[in-house]
């Protein structure tokens, strides 16, 4: 038997010094999970960035299960500290706090008190410490990861008009921290807003005739993920702007053709969109741009 122990040691070291590049720890006697763990899955942890934690090999394993003292010497009755399954598998916040011992800060900063937190969820939801591969890590995966649970969001991206990001072009964690935000619905940036100018850049301004709506909130008009509505609007034509101008004067009352663009008062364009004269809705800079018309 310590025969056959010290050759999974040696493997287990060999797997060590080639997969992660670092010196073998030396604490070999106590290389005791790898000795009744040694299946291929347990090994691939050594090929992730996880593979040298701890000093590397059984330090590994224990820097995210614990010591789990008792669980090796009676591993059939007892479960190791901290297990994410399947058979014994520890709370959520157990198994968040062996990863959070490391990763508290940067993108994880926020994770305690997150929307996703508080639904009992944890790093390993998402997660797959085991593999070289964790697939969450890519976006066109994770964003099929994310729509596993998200089937709104996921039906919304089929509608006429929405984000490209079933086309790739955009993706959830562009937006969304998956681990918590500082302000609404986890978003990266603390408004709404500042999250829009990180790629529409154009719409921030500063305008000399500002549009208070778009200032304010972009999602005033527009849906985040997609909408019936072409561009991703919450309501359609002059309905959109009556929402705030119920009053507005002219669609029922006639008035002179002054400032109108190609200076006609058919009263058939004022049943047009709005739009059509009020073409710079997100804020001008033209010098009479006070109606937003140029
Ligand atoms: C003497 C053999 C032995 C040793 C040593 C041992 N285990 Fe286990 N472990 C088992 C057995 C048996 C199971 C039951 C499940 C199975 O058949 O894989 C198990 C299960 C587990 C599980 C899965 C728990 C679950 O909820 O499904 C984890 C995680 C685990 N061990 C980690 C460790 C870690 C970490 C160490 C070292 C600190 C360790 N084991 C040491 C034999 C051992
Ligand atoms: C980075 C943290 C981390 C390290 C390091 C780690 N594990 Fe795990 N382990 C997990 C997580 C998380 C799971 C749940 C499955 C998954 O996400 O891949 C798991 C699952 C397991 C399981 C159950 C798998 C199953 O499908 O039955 C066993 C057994 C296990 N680990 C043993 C080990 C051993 C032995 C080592 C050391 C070689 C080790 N783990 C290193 C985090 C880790
Ligand atoms: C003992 C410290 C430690 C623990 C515990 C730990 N990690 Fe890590 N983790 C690291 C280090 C070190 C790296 C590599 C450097 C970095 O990216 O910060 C890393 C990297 C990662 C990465 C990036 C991998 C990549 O390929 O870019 C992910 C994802 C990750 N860890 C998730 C987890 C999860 C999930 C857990 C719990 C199951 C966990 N970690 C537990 C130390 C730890
Ligand atoms: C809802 C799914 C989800 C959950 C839950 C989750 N993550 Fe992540 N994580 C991701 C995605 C997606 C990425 C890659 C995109 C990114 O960087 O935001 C990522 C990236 C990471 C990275 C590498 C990028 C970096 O920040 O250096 C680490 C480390 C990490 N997560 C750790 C954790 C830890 C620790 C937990 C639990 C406290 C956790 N994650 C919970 C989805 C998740
Ligand atoms: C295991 C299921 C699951 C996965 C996977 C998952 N989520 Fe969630 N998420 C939830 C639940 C449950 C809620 C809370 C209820 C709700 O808003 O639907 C939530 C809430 C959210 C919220 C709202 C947060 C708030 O503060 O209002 C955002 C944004 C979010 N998730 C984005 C993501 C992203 C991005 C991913 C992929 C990286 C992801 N989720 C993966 C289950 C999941
Ligand atoms: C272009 C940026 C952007 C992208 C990409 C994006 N979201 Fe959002 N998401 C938002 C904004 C902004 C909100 C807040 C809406 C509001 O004000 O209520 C939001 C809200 C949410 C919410 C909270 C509930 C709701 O519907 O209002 C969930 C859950 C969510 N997003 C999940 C996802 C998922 C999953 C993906 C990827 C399939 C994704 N989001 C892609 C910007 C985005
Ligand atoms: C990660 C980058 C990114 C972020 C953040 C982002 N968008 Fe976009 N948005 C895009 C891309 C890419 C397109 C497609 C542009 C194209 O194909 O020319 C787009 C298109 C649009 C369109 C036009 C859609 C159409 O059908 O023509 C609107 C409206 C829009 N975004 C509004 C918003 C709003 C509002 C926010 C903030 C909630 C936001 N975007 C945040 C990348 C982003
Ligand atoms: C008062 C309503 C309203 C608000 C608020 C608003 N938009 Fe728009 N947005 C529109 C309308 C209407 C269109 C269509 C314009 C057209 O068809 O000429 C549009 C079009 C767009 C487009 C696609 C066409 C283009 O101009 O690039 C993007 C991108 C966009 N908006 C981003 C934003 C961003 C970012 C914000 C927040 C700063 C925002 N919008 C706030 C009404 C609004
Ligand atoms: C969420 C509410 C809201 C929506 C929706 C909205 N607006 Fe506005 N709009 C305002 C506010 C508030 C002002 C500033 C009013 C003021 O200064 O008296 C304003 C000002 C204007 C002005 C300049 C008028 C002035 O007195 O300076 C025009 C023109 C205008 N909006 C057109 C539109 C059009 C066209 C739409 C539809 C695409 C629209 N608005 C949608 C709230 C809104
Ligand atoms: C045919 C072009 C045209 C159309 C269509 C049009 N407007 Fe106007 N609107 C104007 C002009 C020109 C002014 C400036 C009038 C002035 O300065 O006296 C104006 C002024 C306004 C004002 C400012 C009113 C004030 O008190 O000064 C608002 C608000 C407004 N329009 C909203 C709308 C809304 C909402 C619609 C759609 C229901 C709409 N407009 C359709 C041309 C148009």
């Amino acid at each position: 038997m310590s025969g056959y122990r010290h050759q999974v040691v040696i493997v287990c070291c060999a797997l060590v010094l080639g997969m992660a590049g670092i010196a073998a720890p030396g604490q070999a006697e106590e290389s005791l999970c790898l000795d009744c763990h040694d299946d291929s899955a347990m090994h691939a942890v050594a090929g992730t960035m996880h593979g040298s934690i701890g000093g590397g090999g059984n330090g590994a394993c224990t820097s995210c299960h614990g010591p789990s003292v008792e669980h090796e010497n009676d591993p059939d009755e007892t479960h190791p500290d901290v297990s994410f399954g399947p058979q014994w598998p520890s709370d959520p916040e157990v198994r968040s706090a062996s990863c959070s011992t490391c990763h508290d800060n940067g993108e994880q900063l926020l994770w305690a008190g997150s929307e996703h937190q508080q639904e009992n969820m944890s790093c390993d939801s998402c997660h797959d410490a085991h593999q070289q591969q964790d697939l969450v890590l890519g976006k066109q995966e994770s964003d099929k990861i994310c729509m596993d649970c998200h089937a709104q969001v996921r039906s919304e991206l089929h509608l006429p008009s929405r984000h490209p990001i079933a086309e790739g072009k955009t993706a959830c964690t562009d937006c969304h921290n998956p681990h918590g935000g500082m302000g609404h619905a986890a978003l990266r940036e603390v408004t709404v807003n500042d999250n829009c100018f990180s790629c529409h850049a154009d719409k921030r301004g500063p305008f000399l005739w500002e549009h208070p709506p778009a200032a304010e909130d972009c999602g005033l008009c527009h849906k985040p993920h997609g909408s019936v509505n072409e561009p991703l609007l919450t309501a359609r034509g002059p309905a959109l702007c009556q929402q705030c101008h119920a009053t507005a004067f002219h669609p029922s009352q006639p008035y002179g053709s002054e400032g109108l663009p190609n200076g006609s008062a058919n009263p058939n364009m004022l049943g047009k969109n709005c739009l059509n004269c009020h073409s710079q809705i997100h804020g001008s800079n033209h010098p009479s741009g006070a109606r937003l018309t140029r």
